[in-house]
């Protein structure tokens, strides 16, 4: 009776992955790069106000090949955010500004719950804290130095990456990882001769960005913490901000698959 009731579902199951558009999922191989079958997916909604009124959703999903190239296992990780496209506020676009989003694997485990969008159950409110600060820091400096860049928040990681700043109220070293790959989303101009450019929604058939992890087994990042970060910030030829406060910076900690339910209400 069990296997008939297994059996069963496993086709219907089969039959829903035909029917339904995530079906499409099947036919996107481990190699390609411009797409991604998650094994695994979760989905954040997070407060990007106010040039976001509305709730942007943080998607990560990743996918496992266990032989790899040939040798060990590997995985493949995938992000995008997903938003109305119309959904900005321009009464903020009042200079011209940089959004970026990034994401962090690595040597970090827990589980995410609490304020920050999860992180302070990862590693503490105070620790949260430390990024955010750090990261604004990274970015005033940039911007201060006169070093020319068109990507603020990659530019600053890539210091942290290899610069590790001091965050005396986090345990593990935030920025001691490998790669930390980073997307443009919205380019804000100001005075407004143009609208502002806004990345379109990304989805499993167009993520924003794909890469391999080496050595990484599927249950081995099920259990790891991604570390989500969006930063708001001044583009290359404005002035900078009166004090690194003012840079926006978003904490996102997710994990795939992540018990809590998908929901779209506004707030932490
Ligand atoms: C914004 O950038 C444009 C060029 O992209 C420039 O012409 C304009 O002066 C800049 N605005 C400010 C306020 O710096
Ligand atoms: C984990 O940390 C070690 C040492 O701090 C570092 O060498 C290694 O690259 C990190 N692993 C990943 C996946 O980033």
């Amino acid at each position: 009776m069990m296997a008939i009731r297994l059996i069963f579902q496993r086709h219907l199951g089969l039959l829903l992955l035909l029917l339904l558009p995530g079906g499409w999922a099947q036919m996107c191989s481990f190699w390609e790069t411009a797409c991604i079958d998650p094994l695994a997916q979760t989905a954040v909604p997070l407060d990007f106000s106010p040039l976001f009124p509305d709730p942007v959703t943080f998607y990560y999903g990743f996918d496992e090949l266990s032989t790899g190239k040939g040798r060990g296992p590997m995985t493949k990780a995938g992000f995008w955010l997903r938003y109305r496209n119309e959904g900005i506020n321009m009464a903020v676009v009042t200079s011209n500004r940089t959004s970026e989003v990034a994401l962090r694997i690595g040597n970090l485990t827990g589980t995410p719950s609490g304020n920050t969008n999860g992180c302070d159950g990862v590693w503490g409110r105070s620790c949260s804290g430390d990024v955010k600060s750090a990261l604004r820091h990274a970015i005033f400096n940039l911007i201060s130095s006169g070093e020319v860049y068109s990507k603020p928040l990659e530019a600053a990681l890539n210091h942290m990456m290899h610069d590790h700043p001091r965050m005396p109220n986090c345990g593990a070293p935030i920025f001691d990882v490998a790669s930390i790959p980073v997307s443009t989303f919205v380019k804000e101009r100001y005075p407004a001769s143009q609208p502002p450019q806004v990345k379109p929604a990304g989805s499993w058939w167009h993520p924003w960005k794909v890469w391999y992890i080496d050595g990484m087994t599927s249950d081995q990042q099920a259990s790891q913490i991604a570390v989500g970060i969006i930063a708001r910030s001044p583009a290359y030829g404005s002035p900078p901000p009166a004090s690194p406060d003012d840079i926006q910076i978003e904490l996102v900690c997710l994990q795939a698959p992540q018990g809590s339910p998908v929901t779209f209400s506004k707030g932490p």
